[in-house]
């Protein structure tokens, strides 16, 4: 359990994180510690020399928390669940090409929800020499895939999982052969987070609803170029209770009942992802492992109860597997008291490399990198840079004094924080850093202002304007 109490004093607080093993649990990267100038460094690498290097802001994404999550998923299915078994990568949580690669040598596969995401996950496994195993690795989600997307990713043989009528119908048209599709069904399952990022509920743009599944399953198993292998749900995100998930097993098990009894031989239930992760001290979400265990115990307990053989069972988390091996580090710049009621500080970011705080109103915290010993005792507001009054990344954190130039890190940042990023005030996206044992290798190079307009294109009546 994590301390009520627990203030910043730099080396404590992270000496403390370090005992706890599974990477969800903790806020900042396994790795992280305080070296003997009192910076703050990661995989080895002092923070206040990357953003030297590398310029801030700057994402810095630590291997090894990464692939201790991903091991941790992989080997506790492997240990409590002994069906077949897959976890998938929410990709949507960060997709790129360094992120896909490690993943994918952990042995994990992935989901998709765009043709973008899925030609960053086939180039990623064509550099490690994986790309004949897409058909086994990648599924393809999405409640309104173009047809060029379903195109693209039947000619790759992925597995489509199929959210509604209208994708039915489209596959059905377009392939040549059977395709290797999964049902998206929304089970009716409420769950307390964020209204957004609730997907399960019945009012949900997502999947089937529950009095449309026997019509769906008479439909699919008449249609012999709909090879469907599986049901799936995904009920929400930033899930710290382990009910939900657990009652989604005895849903989607008698949903695979139903379909057999409409002839479809299916054999796979994908419960989704949405494990949460600790943002701050008062988020408390279970571990990795006993979750995996909770889930499991659930799928085996309701195949027994129902009297089915056990399915594959598969998993597709993305927070809880990348969002605490980043930390995104900014610069200091101007700050901004009001006597008696705030002190702003603010940073050379914002809203647009995080977007979470603004759009889910996501509590974060902030410890000065540079001086990781010194006393959080000043109640401050961290403000971006972007001409929005909403742009506010932390409110009332604890902090050391800062000026201008100190560098401030801000943990738990490598999901829903890249991949959400925006361009808005024309800001650069900031570069991204894979550190590890001391070593730190560009992953996504810094946006330039070139980069900026280069899809910009100038009619030529407008550029010769004579005055
Ligand atoms: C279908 C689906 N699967 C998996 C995920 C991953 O969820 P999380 O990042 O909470 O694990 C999402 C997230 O929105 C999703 O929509």
């Amino acid at each position: 359990m994590v301390p009520a109490n627990l203030t910043l004093r730099g080396s404590n607080y992270l000496t403390f994180a370090q005992q706890v093993t599974s990477p969800n649990q903790l806020i900042f990267p396994i790795t992280a510690q305080v070296n003997s100038q009192d910076h703050l460094t990661i995989g080895g690498c002092d923070i206040v020399e990357l953003v030297q290097n590398f310029g801030s802001p700057l994402y810095i994404l630590d291997e090894e928390t990464l692939r201790l999550a991903s091991r941790q998923y992989r080997d506790s299915l492997l240990r409590f669940y002994p069906g077949k078994s897959q976890v998938i990568y929410a990709s949507k949580a960060w997709s790129s090409l360094a992120i896909c690669a490690i993943i994918a040598s952990e042995g994990i596969g992935f989901d998709v929800v765009s043709g973008g995401e899925l030609y960053t996950t086939l180039m990623a496994l064509e550099t490690i020499g994986l790309k004949d195993k897409a058909y086994s690795l990648i599924y393809f989600h999405g409640n309104n895939k173009s047809l060029s997307e379903l195109s693209y990713a039947i000619e790759n043989q992925c597995t489509i999982i199929v959210d509604n009528w209208w994708e039915l119908e489209a596959l059905e048209s377009l392939a040549q052969e059977p395709v290797k599709i999964m049902l998206r069904l929304t089970p009716g399952i409420e769950c307390h987070t964020h209204e957004y990022i609730r997907t399960g509920s019945l009012d949900s743009k997502f999947g089937f609803d529950p009095n449309q599944f026997e019509q769906l399953f008479s439909y699919v198993s008449q249609h012999k170029k709909l090879n469907c292998v599986g049901l799936h749900a995904h009920i929400g995100s930033q899930i710290f209770e382990k009910e939900p998930h657990q009652d989604l097993t005895s849903v989607l098990v008698k949903s695979l009942q139903s379909a057999k009894e409409h002839g479809l031989e299916i054999d796979t239930l994908n419960i989704g992802g949405g494990l949460g992760i600790r943002y701050t001290e008062s988020d408390d979400p279970p571990s990795i492992v006993e979750w995996v265990e909770a889930v499991s115990k659930a799928m085996i307990d309701a195949c027994t109860v129902a009297g089915v053989a056990l399915p594959k069972l598969m998993i597709e988390p993305g927070r809880s597997l990348i969002a605490t091996a980043c930390v995104t580090a900014y610069t200091v710049g101007s700050s901004k008291e009001i006597p008696g009621i705030r002190n702003y500080i603010a940073v050379d970011g914002g809203m647009s490399d995080n977007p979470r705080p603004i759009t889910y109103q996501s509590l974060y915290r902030v410890v000065l990198a540079n001086g990781m010993s010194e006393n959080a005792q000043f109640k401050v507001t961290i403000a971006g840079k972007h001409c929005e009054s909403g742009d506010i990344l932390i409110k009332d954190a604890a902090l050391p004094a800062t000026s201008s130039g100190d560098i401030l890190v801000v943990p738990a940042t490598g999901a829903y924080n890249s991949s959400m990023s925006s361009n808005y005030n024309r800001l650069p996206r900031p570069a991204a850093v894979l550190v590890n044992q001391g070593e730190a290798n560009l992953i996504v190079k810094r946006e330039t202002y070139m980069d900026l307009v280069k899809q910009d294109v100038l009619p030529e009546r407008l550029s010769n304007h004579q005055s």
